[in-house]
């Protein structure tokens, strides 16, 4: 009898840095933090699309392109992101994998951010740059859900890997990379502290 596990769904977590990434993570804060400030924009975008939070996804999401912090942030990454792609044994037929969305999260108590993908994009993730404890992870969805059909559902205490949906802690000065098709949600902040993230894609075309 052979048993094969095949299909695999890869996902990378990572520290961003061995060292420094504390003095790093409270320049980022300071970025993040001055950006809801000043981005009206952003602000009224996410008053309808991320109630009682901030996003600049819809306003500033090309962080890397005007900040200098976030330039280093893209560079620090772009390593991760290799050898993620690496791993999944990509054929990227000498393109390289850019970095062409990069945004600011802030997510105080109460808010959520519902069941969503990255279209248009091949690798996604997030840099996580303050994390309160009981602040939550970040929820993975099995993409195969829609196919189950009859499929009958999972022991509660199945292995990790056969389990439909995944939260990966996420913790402040690591990093979390997963192909862009993967579903994934970020359930409410129970706690009275911001929990602040960066979220990225990285496309190849
Ligand atoms: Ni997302």
């Amino acid at each position: 009898m052979a048993m094969q596990a095949l299909f695999p769904t890869y996902v990378y977590t990572a520290r961003l840095q061995s060292a420094g990434w504390r003095a790093f993570n409270a320049r980022l804060l300071a970025e993040c933090r001055q950006l809801r400030e000043d981005d009206a924009a952003g602000r009224a975008w996410s008053a309808g699309r991320y109630p009682g939070g901030y996003t600049s996804y819809g306003s500033v999401a090309r962080m890397h392109t005007v900040s200098p912090t976030f330039a280093a942030l893209e560079r620090k990454l772009r390593r991760h992101v290799q050898s993620y792609a690496r791993a999944l044994e990509y054929d990227l037929d000498g393109r390289e994998l850019a970095m062409t969305d990069c945004w600011v999260n802030v997510m105080p108590r109460h808010v959520v951010h519902g069941l969503h993908l990255h279209p248009l994009s091949t690798i996604s993730g997030t840099y996580y740059v303050r994390v309160p404890a009981g602040a939550p992870g970040l929820k993975l969805e099995d993409p195969r859900l829609a196919n189950f059909m009859a499929a009958p559902p999972r022991r509660t205490d199945a292995r990790r890997e056969n389990q439909p949906w995944v939260v990966v802690p996420a913790e402040a000065g690591k990093l979390v990379l997963f192909e862009s098709w993967l579903r994934h949600e970020v359930a409410p902040n129970p706690v009275a502290a911001e929990r602040v993230s960066i979220s990225f894609n990285y496309g190849w075309f």
